[in-house]
């Protein structure tokens, strides 16, 4: 099938390369021109496992291509995906711009059938607004499916050619029947291409998010009061996953959910219930305590320093928002870091991927170090906020000879307390 996708990002990219990798002719479509002619000359230009494979095999095999043209993708395509942005707008709801600016343009444009698959996480509602931004201009048929995108940023490439689910929200049997031509390559293990109405595809993706985020949050909560009452976390976590009710993943404590989904869209959720007269109570507590919970390790730091954080050397390993990609969206590291400068510390930090966009955000405000041990020198504290893998088995006595303060501010769990402690090091986690 002929493919256009327009907005060439983490999920579009990841879209299109996957869709050409079953045999459909993609042309993605993206208005940053440095990021089209990078993609033109072979680059991926983000970090995403796996996807680095497919993107040159399908390029070489001219399946995948890229413009910065709507006007070329709208004639290409019959199926047209907008993988486009939805920001958190100022008052916390989903920012359509970029959907609603695209859909005019496509009004303007279309000259034929097109099916317009959304993507993107928006509010309910949207696509009756796709559709009538389009209707404007168009004098042609054309029909707006809703496809909420379920992947995992680190996972997408498995996430999209092995999907746990595709949720196809529609309301035109042409449209229906097309998507599932279309993915039923990636279900032949018999996973569900659901089908419903939009406004309720488009719900589930927010629920869906709003859910993972209020679980996390849950045992953030747990943890903390773990460590009033002397319990361990861990422990707790446990015992409860083993539960099929409530199942084991998810139950990880740390320093809150970050990314560039989890808190817009929890956001965006509430948001929506207010403009329809529903107050969320259970997604205001999230909000508000993931907020407290990214910042859960300063006290415990300040407490370390006697208050004085002033020319402290702090070293600082992870800074993406979660393992396995570079996104630093709303990353809880950049929460602390912001707050250990502003108490005067000095930040040494590395990541396995993150650190050229960090570098772009931060500048000079913090030192790059080019491997977990170089970030240690003359350390007085390790602060770890990403739980890459590579951080997960250190060579603890290096890393003692390394610092001058042996003390391990913890974020995400990673190590047995009896082991750091037997190391020589004072260790600090969450819950235990
Ligand atoms: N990142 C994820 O893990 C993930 C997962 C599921 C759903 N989503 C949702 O998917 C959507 C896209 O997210 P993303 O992370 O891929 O965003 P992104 O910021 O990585 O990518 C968006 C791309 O759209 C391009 N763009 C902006 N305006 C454009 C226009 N007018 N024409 C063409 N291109 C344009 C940008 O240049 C950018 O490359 C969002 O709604 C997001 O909530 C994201």
């Amino acid at each position: 099938m002929k493919i256009a996708v327009i907005g060439t990002g983490y999920v579009g990219l990841v879209t299109g390369t996957c869709l050409a990798e079953t045999g459909n002719e993609v042309l993605c479509i993206d208005i940053d021109q440095e990021k089209v002619n990078k993609m033109q000359n072979g680059e991926v230009p983000i970090y995403e496992p796996h996807l680095d494979v497919l993107f040159e095999r399908n390029i070489k095999a001219n399946r995948l291509r890229f413009s910065t043209s709507l006007e070329e993708g709208l004639e290409h395509g019959d199926i047209i995906f907008l993988a486009l942005p939805t920001p958190e707008d100022e008052d916390g709801s989903a920012d359509l711009k970029y959907i609603l600016g695209v859909a005019d343009n496509i009004g303007k444009l279309i000259k034929d059938y097109k099916v317009i698959v959304d993507k993107s996480t928006v509010p309910v509602g949207t696509s009756d607004k796709v559709k009538a931004a389009i209707a404007k201009h168009a004098k042609v048929e054309f029909d707006v499916v809703s496809n909420p995108e379920f992947l995992r940023e680190g996972f997408a490439v498995d996430d999209f050619l092995k999907p746990e689910r595709i949720v196809v929200g529609s309301s035109s049997e042409r449209a229906t029947k097309l998507m599932e031509k279309l993915y039923k390559p990636y279900v032949r293990s018999g996973n569900p291409i659901i089908i419903m109405d939009e406004k309720s595809a488009e719900l589930t993706k927010y629920a869906s998010n709003s859910f993972l985020a209020a679980k996390i949050t849950f045992m953030n909560e747990i943890a903390n009061f773990c460590e009033k009452v002397g319990a361990d976390v861990d422990k707790v976590r446990i015992g409860m996953g083993t539960d099929s009710r409530i199942g084991k993943r998810f139950l990880f404590p740390g320093i809150g959910y970050g990314g560039s989904c989890f808190p817009k869209d929890v956001k965006a959720l509430h948001k929506s219930g207010q403009e329809n007269n529903y107050n969320f109570k259970i997604l205001d507590a999230v909000i508000n305590v993931n907020a407290r919970q990214k910042l859960v390790l300063i006290p415990k730091i300040e407490n370390h320093f006697d208050n004085d954080l002033k020319g402290k050397n702090i070293a600082v390993w992870g800074l993406a928002f979660k393992p396995e990609t570079d996104d630093i969206r709303e990353a809880p590291s950049l929460y602390m870091i912001e707050e250990l400068l502003s108490q005067g510390a000095n930040i040494t930090a590395f990541d396995p991927e993150a650190m050229s966009n960090v570098k772009r955000k931060l500048g000079t405000k913090i030192n790059f170090a080019n491997s977990m041990y170089e970030a240690l020198k003359d350390a007085d504290a390790l602060v770890i906020s990403t739980e890459w893998s590579i951080f997960r088995t250190p060579d603890f006595s290096k890393m003692k000879d390394l610092m001058v303060g042996h003390t391990i501010f913890d974020g995400r769990n990673l190590y047995e307390v009896k082991d750091v402690v037997n190391e020589g090091f004072k260790y600090i986690s969450i819950g235990r």
